[in-house]
């Protein structure tokens, strides 16, 4: 795992946006794995600025998302393939049918899971996965105690993803959907490539847990210190209770592989 610490949430994001670029041109078909919430949102108008005026070609990418409510249809404003289709689906030329997010409306919703991680080993696994991180150490909606070997499947929501989410429903906690579908950690650990995108100071210290905390079910993103090629791209405030902030700044610095971008310090 590596953390690469930008002054900005705006450079955290440009960064994400240039390493999807990077690895979309040079691999058409890629098989992107997408997160939603507040902290993509920059990404993806960034994807967007890159389609309309760098000519960043989508036609031939495939998309998972890693999460979608149970009980709320795909037309509702708060579903998280609206937020997809409004922010990135339905502004670059990619083919529709290519994206997949969980149907949260299946009638059997076991079987829609078992479906999905069916798509995805059918798509060829997952290239490029992003996720971000909740209030309460979950990737996807893996709350605490959610196994780390665990595949999609059907989760309850904590009291704090409730809260986190209740600006999107209206400002009221009871409005959030009490249960999702999520790609599981064992799903997200299948990728083979990871970026974590994580800004804003209220992420600073669930963020020092998942990076440089044990690894614990209790924090499902500190699974991600056993993926095989994990990169985690937070900003200042997020960084601020990190305890090796000076070793993670000289990763950044030096790794041949970050040379390119250093113009982002
Ligand atoms: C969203 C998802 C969640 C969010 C996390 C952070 O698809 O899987 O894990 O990434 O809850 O949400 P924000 O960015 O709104 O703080």
């Amino acid at each position: 795992m590596e953390v690469i610490i930008l002054p900005t949430q705006q450079k955290a994001a440009h960064l994400v946006a240039q390493i999807f670029a990077k690895e979309m041109k040079a691999h058409p078909k890629l098989v992107l794995g997408l997160a939603t919430g507040r902290t993509m949102e920059p990404v993806y108008s960034l994807l967007v600025d890159l389609h309309r005026q760098a000519g960043l070609d989508f036609s031939q990418c495939s998309t998972f998302n890693l999460d979608e409510y149970i009980g709320i249809p795909a037309d509702h404003p708060c579903s998280y393939r609206h937020y997809m289709n409004e922010l990135l689906f339905n502004q670059v030329n990619i083919t529709k049918a290519n994206t997949h997010l969980p149907d949260g409306m299946a009638t059997d919703l076991a079987a829609e899971c078992i479906r999905y991680e069916g798509a995805i080993a059918q798509a060829g696994g997952i290239d490029l996965q992003l996720v971000g991180i909740g209030s309460d150490g979950h990737i996807g909606f893996n709350e605490p105690s959610s196994s780390l070997r665990s595949r999609t499947r059907e989760k309850a929501l904590t009291p704090a993803t409730l809260e986190q989410n209740a600006p999107m429903f209206g400002g009221d906690p009871a409005n959030v959907p009490r249960r999702a579908i999520t790609m599981g950690v064992g799903t997200i650990l299948d990728s083979r490539r990871c970026l974590m995108l994580v800004t804003g100071k209220s992420k600073a210290s669930i963020l020092a847990k998942a990076v440089e905390g044990p690894i614990t079910a209790m924090v499902t993103a500190t699974a991600l210190q056993l993926h095989p090629r994990c990169q985690v791209i937070v900003d200042e405030e997020a960084a601020s209770e990190l305890k090796e902030i000076d070793y993670h700044r000289w990763v950044f610095a030096n790794e041949p592989e970050w040379a390119e971008f250093q113009y982002l310090r």
